[in-house]
């Protein structure tokens, strides 16, 4: 069983119940296939470390009153994995892949088997750390037809951005995978004039907040509608984690429009920014 979290896991399982509730809603009547799709998807359920067990997201997405056409839930873990196939055979009624792999390998290969012109989802990412590419999140939004939530790893990412650039190779890569290329050293990045003593270049960091608009426009890059109110996900000792975005993929206004009411009403009363 997978041991992590905190409140903020409750939190963003509750996020997550809510949007599918109102999306099974909204596309009742709707000739679409409607797909479901997680792809850090877990062993099912969630573990404190008082031993409390909740369920986690796959399961309380199939459990849901409305239920989707289609499921796919991607585990890399095989342990994790085997607990999931497990459940998941306990809903024969229901139409569930569940893939053992990588979800950057998995996913574009999902996708691209599914006609989006008669299909609309909602995909889940949720990873422990910096393990979704950036490039993977362009495909999902190639398809027009998908909404993403998306745990975006702030605490990683930031941890890597060293306060004075000198950040190894390793990790260039890693913030390069994840947030499309390299433009974060221009970005994130100011010279410092007074530090510049010996005539060597100082560089001094941006603060935590021009971090994460920075990463909301990253998204914004590829996804034409991003949530502004985007939940910042906090550790005990109030220290920012994850950043809980919702990505639209669909170009019509109309669509954000109402997305925006929803979320809205879905993050009122949550802690924000
Ligand atoms: C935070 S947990 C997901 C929890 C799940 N959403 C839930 O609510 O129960 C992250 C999961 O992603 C899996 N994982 C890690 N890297 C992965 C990858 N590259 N592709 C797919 N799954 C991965 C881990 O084994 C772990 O089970």
């Amino acid at each position: 069983m997978n041991k992590f979290g905190g409140e903020w896991t409750k939190q963003k399982l509750n996020v997550l119940e809510d949007y599918l509730n109102f999306y099974m809603t909204a596309l009742k009547n709707r000739k679409f296939k409607k797909i479901y799709i997680d792809c850090f998807a877990g062993s099912g359920e969630i573990e404190f470390s008082d031993s409390s067990k909740i369920n986690g997201s796959t399961i309380m997405a199939l459990n849901l009153e409305n239920k989707f056409d289609e499921y796919h839930f991607i585990e890399k873990n095989k342990k994790n994995f085997q607990q999931l196939k497990k459940i998941v055979d306990c809903y024969p009624e229901l139409n569930i892949h569940i893939y053992n792999e990588d979800c950057n390998v998995a996913l574009p290969k999902i996708i691209s088997k599914i006609n989006w012109q008669f299909s609309r989802g909602v995909l889940f990412i949720d990873p422990y750390a910096t393990q979704l590419d950036f490039n993977t999140l362009e495909k999902i939004s190639c398809t027009k037809a998908f909404d993403v939530w998306y745990l975006f790893p702030f605490h990683a990412i930031n941890r890597m951005l060293k306060k004075d650039k000198n950040i190894s190779g390793d990790w260039k890569n890693v913030l390069n995978r994840c947030l499309g290329d390299d433009s974060w050293e221009e970005k994130l990045y100011f010279e410092n004039t007074q530090l510049n003593i010996f005539d060597c270049t100082e560089f001094e960091k941006v603060s935590p907040r021009d971090v994460q608009q920075f990463i909301y426009k990253k998204m914004k890059e590829i996804f034409p509608y991003v949530s502004e109110n985007y939940l910042v996900l906090k550790n005990s000792r109030n220290s920012p984690l994850f950043l809980l975005l919702l990505l639209i993929s669909n170009d019509n206004p109309k669509t954000w429009a109402l997305v925006k009411r929803v979320e809205r009403y879905i993050l009122k009363d949550k802690s924000m920014v």
